[in-house]
């Protein structure tokens, strides 16, 4: 089966290198807070990033560090407080009518939870006829038949006559989120969000999905931004790719997945990459757990100054980083973006000694 009978596609995957592209997505010191009485809650700071066309990106960090407010914020489906958002050079603003709907289709999220997110009530069938039928993708009942068909082969949900009469509660985890993946992919995005798309899913079957994401990435040319907290995983899907590094709704290090990966830089990425429990030879290879100072996460209505790792952090540096904030740039000896004032010193770290 061709793919562009599937996917006709908006964009063609262009020669050129990623920084010739305009990128499909820029944010641009992105905040978002949250109020709570009189208090205002920041729960991003400052975030910027630009996604070229085809470009895998990944944002990780522990839980609570802000990455499904980013996530949504992407997509359009939560506000910025403050800053910029760009798609192909304009801003979101610019877009209205027609124009702003066709957005909507173009940049889409797929959530963790695929049981939640899909209705239990209607057969697989329904679910991917729906946006196809909304979004007039298709013109008579034969053309929906054989789009569902496609779309079902191409996650590789078959023989498809065996789902499209299934209810969600009579498919496996794995095959729920196939089905997500296929709506998700129904109309034609350009963008994909994947937001922990999947943690719930057994280890056993989450490379498959991981896969047949990526596979779906290189022949449809579409962005995908990977969310998850598991940096294991973020090697193993971004490695053509960049990751961001993400603490309390900032990025502290954000460069290819391939220089982070075999020279973490940031404190706080080592201590992520050391607590990694696979047998990687590329990530054992650092054998020594880096343990922090402390276990505890600030709260975000208390967030430390300076940078805010410092309470945490194995190489604090009393009067330096506690006082002013670390911004990104790459240290001596490193490829990758870090926010750390130490090592942007002279690129080596001073373990801190009470
Ligand atoms: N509507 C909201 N009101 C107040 N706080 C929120 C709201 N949504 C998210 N938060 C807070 O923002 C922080 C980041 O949340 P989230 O983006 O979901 O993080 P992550 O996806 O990295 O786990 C969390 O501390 C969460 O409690
Ligand atoms: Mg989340």
């Amino acid at each position: 089966m061709a793919v562009s009978e599937v996917m006709p596609q908006t964009s063609p995957v262009s020669a050129m290198t990623p920084a010739e592209q305009t990128p499909i997505l820029e944010l641009r010191h992105l905040h978002r807070w949250f109020t709570k009485g009189r208090q205002r809650i920041p729960v991003i700071q400052d975030i910027n990033l630009s996604i070229q066309p085809n470009e895998i990106l990944c944002l990780v960090g522990e839980s609570g560090c802000g990455k499904t407010t980013t996530g949504k914020m992407m997509v359009g489906l939560l506000e910025a407080s403050q800053g910029e958002i760009l798609i192909e050079g304009r801003n979101r603003q610019s877009y209205k009518g027609k124009e702003k709907s066709l957005l909507r289709r173009e940049l889409q999220i797929i959530h963790q939870d695929p049981f939640a997110s899909l209705n239990p009530a209607h057969t697989v069938e329904q679910i991917l006829s729906f946006p196809l039928v909304k979004h007039k993708l298709v013109k008579n009942r034969a053309e929906l038949r054989k789009r569902i068909w496609d779309l079902l082969t191409l996650v590789e949900l078959t023989p498809a006559a065996d789902i499209v009469g299934k209810y969600p509660h009579q498919l496996s985890g794995g095959q729920r989120q196939r089905v997500s993946i296929a709506r998700t992919l129904s109309v034609q995005p350009r963008l994909i969000v994947a937001d922990e798309a999947v943690s719930m899913v057994d280890v056993s079957i989450r490379i498959g999905i991981l896969k047949t994401l990526l596979d779906l990435r290189s022949r449809l040319g579409l962005a995908i931004v990977f969310i998850t907290h598991d940096l294991a995983l973020a090697k193993y899907f971004a490695w053509e790719g960049r990751i961001a590094v993400m603490y309390l709704g900032r990025i502290v290090e954000i460069g290819s997945t391939r220089d982070i990966i075999a020279n973490p830089a940031h404190p706080y990425t080592r201590a992520l990459l050391s607590a990694v429990p696979e047998a990687d030879p590329l990530i054992t290879r650092r054998k020594k757990p880096l343990v922090l100072r402390s276990e505890d996460i600030p709260k975000l209505t208390d967030i430390p100054p300076g940078c805010a790792f410092h309470p945490r952090c194995p190489f604090f540096q009393p009067g330096q980083c506690d006082r002013e904030l670390p911004v990104l740039s790459p240290p001596p000896g490193f490829v990758q973006e870090v926010a750390c004032i130490p090592l942007q010193g002279d690129g080596t770290l001073t373990p801190y000694v009470e």
